[in-house]
């Protein structure tokens, strides 16, 4: 589903679009090569590919899978998307073992649980925060935004002149609040990484859970700043 002019929606099951425990799932067409960010829970490969393919691209182009985190429904694709397509993982340094042991922070047994099991794959490509890299003719910025997971990053390109900011689970539209008091979780961390994204100044947002933003992302990022900071919170966990 192309979204703007060079990202596009190829997964997510909460759009119906590809299979159980699958998070939103967007494409960059970098001029000749492809980008991913997040490669699901697993199950879904095929139809990503499926869908990658309908829309008139050769998935062997995918040169690199960005992963926001470590979360099971944002990883479980990666040795099925590595071994499909001969792309590259790319991940923050700080969950590498993570991602490449399955451990705690993976929520791994969330996933067994939901009946979704894959097996990890090396990672290619570390990535640290603050480091800009080039997939064909876009520039990915890299930000280091934890709070969610100790790992998560956001990544920002621009796009037909906006500026578009994939935030992992670290931020979704209406300010929702995700999944929280889990392993990795730090309470501070988010708040400084909800500054941080606000510092980016997004014009659109794309986030791994939820409906994407083509307009106002500031708005919405202003809402968990107003949220987070605030005396009093109904909160409300969820992880799907
Ligand atoms: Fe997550």
């Amino acid at each position: 589903m192309k979204l703007t002019e060079n990202i596009y929606l190829v997964g997510g099951y909460g759009y119906g679009y590809s299979a159980v425990g699958d998070c939103n799932i967007y494409m960059i067409d970098c001029g000749g090569s492809l980008a991913i960010v997040d490669t699901g829970g697993g199950k879904g490969v095929p139809q990503i590919i499926g869908n990658i393919e309908r829309m008139g691209f050769d998935a062997d182009d995918l040169e690199v899978a960005f992963i926001s985190h470590c979360h099971f429904d944002h990883i479980g694709g990666n040795k099925g998307f590595k071994e499909a397509t001969g792309c590259r993982i790319a991940a923050h340094e700080a969950e590498k073992e993570e991602l490449e042991g399955l451990g705690e922070m993976t929520l791994y047994s969330m996933g067994l649980e939901r009946g979704l099991s894959f097996e990890p794959v090396k990672v290619d490509t570390v990535l640290r925060g603050g480091e800009s890299v080039k997939v064909g003719s876009v520039a990915f910025q890299v930000v280091h935004t934890p709070g969610h997971s100790p790992g998560g990053i956001s990544l920002l390109i621009e796009d037909g002149g906006s500026r578009c900011l994939f935030p992992g689970d670290t931020a979704s539209a209406l300010g929702r609040l995700g999944f929280i008091n889990g392993p990795g979780f730090v309470l501070p961390e988010w708040k400084s990484s909800i500054k941080k994204m606000m510092a980016l100044e997004p014009d659109m947002m794309f986030p791994g859970h939820g409906t994407f933003l083509l307009s106002g992302a500031m708005e919405h990022l202003a809402v968990y700043d107003e949220k987070l900071n605030s005396p009093w919170v109904n909160i409300v966990t969820s992880v799907g």
